[in-house]
């Protein structure tokens, strides 16, 4: 099985688990002050942005609140394959036409989680994600949805993190252990620091369980498929 929605596939195994510790942290993060559109991003490529949110989206609709997610990583935008959708229109051609942008949102498999895609890969993905339109985008919607997730690129390859980080009411930092560059997460912080981002936190993905070291965590952060062939006793529902 590919890696991608096993909040909805594997609702009970520890990494759906560690999802929904991660949803309570985010939960928790709004008590002084409502944290509602959350922006996630990271310091390089591939480090599991785009399936940290697509599972905290399920974990939290599964909750009974209203998600949207909005693939603004136009660059390289993959929402639309964890969720089985057509990429044909989506977030690109919402902010060009000038045209409801609910029209370009698409219902899921998963009761209470809406996306809208990425699009077709514009020219110019930084000037949309800047624009007054996107802006606006992000506002209604969070005045329609419980909660707005944000896909984004990586922080220190390109401006679009950065130009979002003030729409937002707070920002994930995913790092993939033991593949991440140490000067890049913190390069990473640094940049989020700089234009002066709410980090709600980090999740350190890819941990490998067969390392004694990270053992204990296992309940707290992301992890590879091992764990599931340790755990025979959690197979989901
Ligand atoms: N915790 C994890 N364990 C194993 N593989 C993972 C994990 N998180 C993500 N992946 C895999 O790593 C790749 C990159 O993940 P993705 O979420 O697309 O990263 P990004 O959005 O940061 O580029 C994908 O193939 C995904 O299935
Ligand atoms: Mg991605």
């Amino acid at each position: 099985m590919a890696y991608s929605l096993i909040t909805l596939e594997h609702a009970k195994s520890p990494i759906s688990e560690a999802y929904r510790t991660l949803r309570t942290n985010v939960q928790f993060s709004s008590v002084d002050s409502e944290i509602k559109k959350i922006m996630i991003t990271s310091s390089g490529p591939r480090e599991g942005k785009s399936s940290t949110i697509a599972n905290l989206a399920v974990s939290i609709a599964q909750t009974g609140k209203s998600v949207i997610v909005i693939d603004a990583d136009m660059r390289n935008p993959t929402q639309h394959k964890l969720f089985g959708l057509d990429n044909g229109q989506g977030l690109s051609v919402a902010l060009l036409q000038d045209q409801d942008y609910r029209k370009y949102v698409k219902e899921t498999a998963v009761p209470g989680v809406m996306v809208l895609t990425g699009g077709p890969i514009p020219p110019n993905p930084a000037e949309l994600v800047g624009s007054k339109r996107m802006k606006g985008l992000i506002e209604e919607f969070s005045q329609e949805y419980d909660m707005v997730l944000i896909d984004t690129p990586p922080i220190i390859a390109v401006t679009d993190a950065a130009l979002l980080v003030q729409d937002v009411d707070g920002v994930i930092l995913v790092l993939a252990a033991g593949e991440v560059n140490k000067d890049y997460a913190l390069r990473a912080k640094e940049q989020l620091d700089k234009v002066g981002a709410r980090i709600l936190g980090a999740v350190l993905n890819k941990v490998d369980m067969k390392t004694n070291e990270y053992y204990y965590y296992y309940e707290y952060h992301g992890s590879d498929d091992t764990t599931k062939k340790k755990h025979k006793g959690h197979k989901g529902r």
